[in-house]
């Protein structure tokens, strides 16, 4: 009994943890949304049923919404005395590095998306 429930909690957290990288977006709410097509802010056009990355999201265009999901890996468990990370937006990735010598990757324990 106990290990279900702490199999249950542990999927809550999971769940928990999965809606804050997924938004959703309906495109009622958006501006100059084309019929059959996704519009970004930023002017780009994706069809229905199509994905794109942007601003390091993935994202897919429904009939009624755009859903984006993060890709970034964000680090969470490190040495933060001794290092620093650094995110990098043209790959979209997080480096950790001692603050002394940046030169030096750190060992980084936990990762979280
Ligand atoms: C991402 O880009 C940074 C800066 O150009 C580079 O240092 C790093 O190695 C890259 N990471 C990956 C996983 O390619």
């Amino acid at each position: 009994m106990k290990s279900l429930l702490g199999s249950l909690l542990f999927l809550a957290t999971l769940v928990t943890a999965c809606n804050a990288v997924c938004s959703l977006e309906f495109r009622k709410g958006l501006p100059n949304q084309l019929p059959g097509e996704c519009v970004d802010p930023d002017g780009g056009k994706h069809p229905i049923n199509s994905f794109w990355v942007r601003d390091c999201k993935k994202c897919f265009c429904r009939e009624d919404a755009i859903s984006c999901c993060s890709i970034v890996v964000t680090p969470v468990s490190y040495d933060k005395e001794k290092c620093q990370q650094t995110f990098h937006p043209e790959n979209c990735t997080y480096s950790v590095v001692e603050k002394k010598n940046p030169g030096k990757f750190c060992l980084v324990e936990g990762w979280v998306l």
